[in-house]
């Protein structure tokens, strides 16, 4: 099986585009849900850009499925998740002046910060990933940091440019999703899917849960958001579907 993760950050975007009270974030969880999510993902930037403490606050109160918080490892984070004890916790790097998290976390460069941030979280029975760009040393930093989980950063696959960059990029993520494996660390995606590019990582067996955001909010637009959610878990399950019956 394989989990669909919906980050409704960007209903809180729209939401602050114009300083308003609405569209709720916490009214978009209700709808992905009804629409098959599996937990809902949140990232509660420094900046506070989109999703404010308030919309956290009230999702976990509200809600009966697992809540991933997305953080900096920063102080002020590790209290506020204390707080709030979401289900999960991914840990990724925040630069004020990105559009959005442009690369995986460095883990090896900030070891000793990272791994106070895993403990202190993991002491609260918060389950930990961290975001981390696909490759060998990343999967080995994340393991020596204690990380239960790593979330694989889909964002150069989504990026790239005809078939043989997207294989190329394809090809790193499968051989970090099977690294992740052997080191016994469990296995996340996230970052720049869409409908027309979950296929492939939907089908890696090691990949248990995906976190997507703009292409279903962006596709809410149109059709709204429990169907959006709807057509991506579909396209999922489908995805690990044919994988397995190819075994
Ligand atoms: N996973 C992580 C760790 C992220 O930071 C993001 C973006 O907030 C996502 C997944 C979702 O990315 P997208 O909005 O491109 O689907």
């Amino acid at each position: 099986m394989i989990r669909l993760g919906v980050n409704i950050d960007h209903v809180a975007t729209v939401r602050q585009a114009r300083g308003e009270r609405f569209p709720e974030p916490l009214a978009a969880a209700h709808a992905a849900i009804l629409g098959g999510a599996d937990l809902i993902t949140m990232h509660l930037r420094e900046d506070r850009r989109h999703i404010q403490d308030r919309d956290v606050e009230l999702v976990r109160e509200a809600l009966a499925v697992p809540l991933n918080l997305e953080m900096a490892c920063t102080e002020a984070m590790v209290a506020f998740a204390r707080r709030i004890r979401p289900d999960h916790v991914c840990l990724v790097p925040e630069k004020r002046e990105e559009v959005t998290t442009e690369g995986g976390l460095d883990v090896a460069g900030q070891r000793d910060n990272v791994k106070a941030t895993v403990d202190a979280l993991r002491a609260d029975g918060i389950v930990v990933s961290v975001f981390v760009d696909p490759d060998e040393q990343a999967m080995l930093a994340a393991n020596d940091v204690g990380a239960e989980v790593v979330e694989i950063h889909t964002g150069r696959y989504a990026n790239a440019r005809g078939d043989a960059a997207v294989v190329h990029e394809f090809m790193a993520i499968r051989k970090a999703a099977t690294t992740a494996h052997q080191l016994g660390l469990r296995v996340h995606a996230g970052h720049g899917l869409t409908y027309r590019n979950v296929w492939r990582v939907a089908a890696l067996p090691e990949v248990e849960e995906l976190n997507i955001g703009f292409a279903l909010v962006a596709r809410s637009l149109f059709v709204g958001l429990p169907a959006a959610v709807r057509e991506m878990r579909d396209e999922m399950l489908r995805a690990r579907e044919a994988a397995r019956q190819d075994l």
